[in-house]
C-alpha cells in the first residue's frame, strides 16, 4: 500500500491551483512532477559545488565528479548493468537514440534490413530513417492490430538474416501498451541482429533489469521518472559500445588530439563529449533513489488499479472511444469523444485545473492506423488519486455537454 498523503506531500506542485482549481496532473507520460528530495538535490548543487567536473584539481571540481560518478552508480544497479561504463549520460531518449543511430551509419550497408514497431514515437522513426537515406539499409515494420497491440507473427515474417537491428518501445507512449520485449529480443538475437528498446515511457513504470533481457541497447530520459528535463541515459553492451565510433568530437572524449591525429578516450567518456549536465546527472540518481524508495512493485500495482478505476469510468460516457485496449498495458488512457475534437476536450479541461495531453502525441503514424486526428491522453503516476480521475470524469462529461 502506498501511503499516498505522505508521496503527494513530497510534491511541491500538486498544492498548486490552476484557473482557481486544484491542479489534477495527468500529463506524466509528457513529464512527471518533481519531488522535494530532488528539488533539494538542484538546489543544493548550484548553492554549493557547482564546478566542472573529471577538469579541475580543486575541491568543488572533485565534489561534483564524485557526485556524478556515484549517479551513473546509481542508475547502473537500478538497470543492472554490468558495468558502470555501459552507462552513458545523454540529453534524453531521443539524444540517446541518435547516438545509436549516427553509430551504426559506419557498420550497415545496402540492403541490410532494419526493423522499428508500427507503435513507435518519432523519436524511434525518423532517426533509423534518416540512417536508412545514408546507408541504403531498409526499414521495416512491425503492424499493430486494433487493440494497439503488436502483431508478433508478422515479426517472425520479417526476421531474417538481413536484420540488422531492432527498435521497439517498451511501452508506447500513446496507448500505454507493454510490448513483449524478452520476445523480441530473444527472436532478434537468434538471426544476429542487436535490439535497442526505447524505455522512456517504461521506466517510470517499471525496473528492467538490461542483463536478464540480454538487450543490446536501453534508453530512458530522467523527466519521466521524477528528474530533471535534459538528461538522459543510454545503456550499451560493453562489446557494442566499443565497436561504435563517438558521436560528438570535443573535449573529455579524447585521449590525446594533435593536428594529424585524435585518439578517443575509453567508455563511458568516449561518448560524453562537452560539458554535461552535471546537476541534471546527480539529480537523476536522486529521483531513481526516490523512486526505489516508493518501490517499484508497489507502484505497478496502485498505477494498474488507477487505470482499471479510470478505464471503467470512462467508457460508461457514452460516445466515449478508448484507443489502445491491449491487456498488457500501463496507466495511459488515450480517448475521443465521438465528433469531438480532442483539443477542444484538452482546452475545457484545462479551464477545470486537469492537465492532459492531446493531439497525435509524436506518433503520427498510429493516429493515421486509427483515422484519427489525436487523442485526449490522460496518464498516470503513482502520486494521482481516484478523486482526479473521478475529477476527470466528470469533466469529461462537462466537456461532452458543452461541445455536443
Ligand atoms: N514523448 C512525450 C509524450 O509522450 C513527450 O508526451
Amino acid at each position: 500500500m502506498l501511503d499516498l498523503k505522505k508521496i503527494r506531500a513530497d510534491f511541491p506542485i500538486l498544492k498548486r491551483e490552476v484557473n482557481g482549481k486544484p491542479l489534477v496532473y495527468f500529463d506524466n507520460a509528457a513529464t512527471s512532477q518533481t519531488p522535494q528530495q530532488v528539488i533539494d538535490v538542484i538546489i543544493d548543487y548550484y548553492s554549493n559545488y557547482n564546478a566542472n567536473i573529471h577538469r579541475g584539481v580543486h575541491a568543488l571540481s572533485q565534489e561534483a565528479t564524485d557526485k556524478y560518478e556515484a549517479a551513473r552508480h546509481t542508475i547502473q544497479k537500478h538497470f543492472n548493468a554490468k558495468h558502470a561504463h555501459e552507462i552513458i549520460y545523454t540529453s534524453g531518449t531521443t539524444h540517446s537514440i541518435n547516438l545509436i543511430a549516427n553509430g551504426f551509419a559506419s557498420l550497415l550497408k545496402k540492403g541490410d534490413e532494419i526493423i522499428v514497431s508500427a507503435l513507435e514515437h518519432h523519436s524511434n522513426i525518423v532517426p533509423w530513417q534518416m540512417l536508412c537515406e545514408k546507408t541504403g539499409a531498409i526499414l521495416k515494420v512491425i503492424p499493430m492490430n486494433q487493440d494497439g497491440e503488436l502483431v508478433m507473427h508478422e515479426y517472425d515474417n520479417l526476421l531474417n538474416e538481413n536484420t540488422k537491428l531492432v527498435f521497439t518501445n517498451h511501452i508506447s507512449n500513446a496507448l500505454g501498451t507493454i510490448n513483449p520485449i524478452e520476445e523480441i529480443i530473444n527472436k532478434a538475437h537468434q538471426v544476429g541482429a542487436a535490439v535497442l528498446i526505447d524505455g522512456a515511457q517504461a521506466c517510470p513504470h517499471v525496473k528492467p533489469d538490461v542483463q536478464d533481457l540480454d538487450v543490446d541497447f536501453y534508453v530512458a530520459s530522467a523527466h519521466k521518472m521524477c528528474g530533471p528535463t535534459g538528461v538522459g541515459m543510454l545503456y550499451g553492451k560493453e562489446e557494442w559500445l566499443n565497436k561504435l565510433p563517438p558521436y560528438q568530437g570535443g573535449g573529455e572524449m579524447i585521449a590525446e588530439v594533435s593536428f594529424t591525429k585524435t585518439t578517443y578516450a575509453g567508455l563511458p567518456h568516449k561518448f560524453e563529449a562537452g560539458t554535461p549536465n552535471i546537476c541534471g546527472g546527480i539529480a537523476f540518481g536522486a529521483a531513481i533513489d526516490y523512486m526505489n524508495t516508493i518501490g517499484f512493485d508497489a507502484i505497478a500495482k496502485y498505477e494498474h488499479e488507477l487505470l482499471e478505476y479510470a478505464t471503467k469510468a470512462l467508457i460508461e460516457i457514452e460516445g466515449l472511444k478508448i484507443y489502445g485496449t491491449a491487456n498488457n498495458k500501463t496507466s495511459v488512457v488515450s480517448f475521443n469523444l465521438e465528433g469531438i475534437h480532442p483539443y477542444d476536450v484538452g482546452t475545457i479541461l484545462d479551464k477545470l485545473g486537469i492537465a492532459v495531453r492531446t493531439g497525435h502525441h509524436c506518433a503520427q503514424p498510429i493516429m493515421d492506423f486509427f483515422k484519427i486526428p489525436g487523442t485526449v491522453r490522460a496518464s498516470f503516476a503513482f502520486y494521482n488519486t481516484k478523486e482526479e480521475i473521478d475529477a476527470l470524469v466528470s469533466g469529461v462529461k462537462k466537456a461532452k455537454m458543452m461541445l455536443s
